[in-house]
């Protein structure tokens, strides 16, 4: 399976700040926003990924992350010259896709809970269709949702309705099989000019090929996109250090734990870092081993 994280758009609802840098490398607490969905495609136990930049930030990224040579894994960068949509990614990363299955994340979402990585690894084993998340929300008119019947079955998506049937809004982690780069391509953009991922999921709900899986309590999903939103979310991961000293997100730590590095190359890549707490961290996990 590929993997693609989508970092483009305009970030307006982060406006003034976003009008200098990408929203997705905004710091969350301790380490750039991107770090969390990437983090998410490794512990998925995906090394070819490709990243979707605006043309502007591409080089910043590529400065931070490189080609992924250093965390085990492949990394690669697509330009995206307008926000045309998020089934658009299907489209700019054909190529990466080929004939494969894929895993989209918003570059601005952030997915924790026990055991997610394991969970992850399973439900992309031999794709068949589209899986979702769904996670329970207490405004779910702002979301796109899944009304799933008696049985758990996906029935319908609906964007951002005024009644909602259901409080289940759809994450931004999607899992597909390779139809969907066909299915992206037959797409029209909607009234608002985009290319709806709500479109795209609701072709594979109507054929029967889609599976909502409840994301349930315990688990958190957050995305960084409003100034709350942020602040929220830097709080929380610095809740989670200071109660637990674990460090989530953390691409080398990760890398190490899913065998995409040696526990050597780990530590050496938290000595470099070694000046500030994620860095020490780093070498301290390495060396507890
Ligand atoms: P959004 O939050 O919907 O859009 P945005 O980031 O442009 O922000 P705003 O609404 O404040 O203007 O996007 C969700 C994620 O998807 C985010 O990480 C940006 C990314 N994205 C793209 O890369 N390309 C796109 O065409 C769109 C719509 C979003």
């Amino acid at each position: 399976m590929k993997g693609v994280i989508l970092a483009g758009g305009n970030g307006t609802r982060l406006h003034p700040i976003t009008l200098g840098i990408s929203k997705q490398l905004l710091p969350v607490y301790d380490k750039p926003m991107i770090y969390y969905p990437l983090s998410v495609l490794m512990l998925a136990g995906i090394t070819e990924i490709e990243i979707i930049t605006t043309p502007q930030e591409q080089e910043a990224f590529r400065r931070l992350l490189g080609d992924g040579s250093w965390l085990g894994i492949s990394l690669t960068y697509a330009e995206q010259e307008k926000p045309r949509g998020l089934a658009d990614a299907f489209l700019v990363s054909a190529d990466h896709i080929g004939d494969d299955s894929v895993a989209l994340v918003l570059g601005d979402n952030i997915f924790h809970g026990y055991e997610f990585g394991p969970m992850l690894q399973r439900l992309s084993q031999n794709v068949q269709g589209c899986v979702l998340f769904g996670y329970p929300v207490r405004d779910p008119e702002r979301y796109g949702i899944g009304v799933l019947d008696r049985n758990g079955e996906l029935v319908a998506i609906e964007e951002k309705p005024e009644r909602p049937r259901s409080n289940l809004a759809i994450t931004g982690l999607y899992l597909y099989d390779n139809k969907v780069v066909e299915f992206a391509r037959r797409l029209q953009p909607s009234e608002r000019g985009e290319l709806e991922i709500t479109d795209l999921n609701r072709i594979y709900v109507e054929r029967g090929e889609a599976t909502l899986v409840p994301l349930g309590r315990g688990f958190v999903w957050l995305d960084a996109g409003t100034h709350d939103a942020l602040m929220e979310a830097g709080n929380y991961v610095q809740i989670l250090e200071h109660r637990q000293g674990v460090r989530i997100a953390c691409l080398e730590e990760i890398a190490w734990r899913m065998g995409y590095i040696d526990r050597e190359t780990c530590y050496r890549l938290g000595s470099r870092l070694a000046n500030s707490a994620y860095g020490r961290y780093i070498m301290e996990v390495a060396e507890a081993g």
